[in-house]
């Protein structure tokens, strides 16, 4: 190729260049004529052919063909790279990602976490059993005989081999009473089921916070002290605590425990049924027939524990109407606790 051959080609080069639509056509333009097996190599390879007084000529003409449209092509490349940056964004890894939040807790953990932040104030530590029971555990150590009503399959879940689903956190206190020596002084915050019929009060699973205080010389007001103590905390500081002579199999005497109705404080509305009082726990001294159970000596050694409801706290200090809600998983419920 002469010069003059060079200089058309490269005015057609250049043309090509300008009227490539995207990056892929002036990628093809530049490799037809720039590539391994494009125009400019065969010019070169042609340049010994050329006559040496032409030979400069050419040589400079083939260096402005490459330099060109190489040019050309780059500055349009860039032209095109910057549309589809506007476009959208390249994927940029080294930003950090959508931070999605990280959700907030359960009022039943909510509650949970409050009882054994002020329970462990006054010393108690936490201790944890298993769903899954014995009878012994559950009724028998407890001092429940095998013909108490609870243990009724319309009441109790029974296992195959005799096993059942807790149906309170009761026997936790057997389990810590047998494996320590007293003192001991313990919450058992946990799961528990009984074949309840759900409806706004009832579920067949619900939590239970359990209590037990062993020592010598407990009595009944270090239990009615302790619930107080611990009604102000959770309820705020003008709740009433009253204790109604009750029944458990497990205590003697047995007490149930009333907190005044935070709603009313006291006066009667709707909330309370009217009463003022609002039922929280069940308590009482423990029995010495469990003691006898569990190896601890009763002459020497009293104890309280008590025993209340996760959900039912729950619902009463948040407002919650129906237990069922604290089981649906609605995010739009959820979301209103942190
Ligand atoms: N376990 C009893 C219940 O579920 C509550 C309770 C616990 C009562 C401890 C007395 C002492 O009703």
């Amino acid at each position: 190729m002469n010069a003059k051959e060079i200089a058309a080609v490269t005015e057609q080069a250049l043309a090509e260049a300008r009227g490539a639509t995207d990056a892929e056509a002036l990628e093809a333009v530049r490799i037809r004529y720039l590539g391994r097996k494009g125009l400019l190599p065969q010019i070169m390879k042609g340049l010994k052919d050329v006559p040496p007084e032409e030979r400069g000529e050419v040589g400079r003409c083939a260096n402005v063909f490459k330099n060109e449209v190489n040019a050309l092509v780059e500055a349009r490349l860039a032209v095109f790279g910057g549309a589809a940056r506007k476009q959208g964004p390249a994927f940029d890894h080294t930003l950090p990602g959508a931070w999605r939040g990280l959700g907030s807790l359960h009022p039943v953990s909510l509650v949970i976490a409050d009882a054994v932040r002020i329970f462990s104030r006054l010393g108690f530590a936490v201790a944890e059993g298993p769903d899954i029971e014995t009878p012994y555990n559950n009724f028998t150590a407890l001092n429940t005989p095998d013909y108490h009503p609870s243990l009724d399959a319309k009441d109790t879940f029974w296992l195959q081999g005799g096993a059942l689903l807790r149906t309170q956190t009761s026997p936790v206190q057997i389990r810590v009473m047998q494996s320590h020596p007293p003192p001991v002084r313990i919450v058992t915050p946990g799961r528990c089921y009984r074949r309840d019929t759900t409806d706004a009060t009832h579920s067949a699973n619900f939590h239970q916070i359990e209590g037990l205080y062993v020592d010598r010389q407990v009595s009944l007001a270090d239990l009615k002290g302790t619930l107080a103590y611990f009604a102000r905390d959770m309820m705020g500081p003008r709740v009433g605590v009253r204790f109604r002579p009750h029944f458990f199999p497990f205590t003697e005497p047995s007490v149930e425990c009333d907190f005044s109705c935070h709603v009313c404080g006291g006066k009667g509305c709707r909330v309370c049924k009217h009463s003022g009082w609002i039922e929280i726990a069940g308590a009482g001294m423990v029995d010495p027939r469990v003691f006898a159970h569990v190896g601890y000596d009763a002459e020497a050694f009293t104890g309280f524990a008590f025993g209340m409801g996760i959900e039912r706290m729950a619902m009463i200090k948040y407002g919650i109407p129906d237990i069922r809600m604290l089981y649906e998983n609605d995010a739009r419920f959820l979301q209103q606790f942190e």
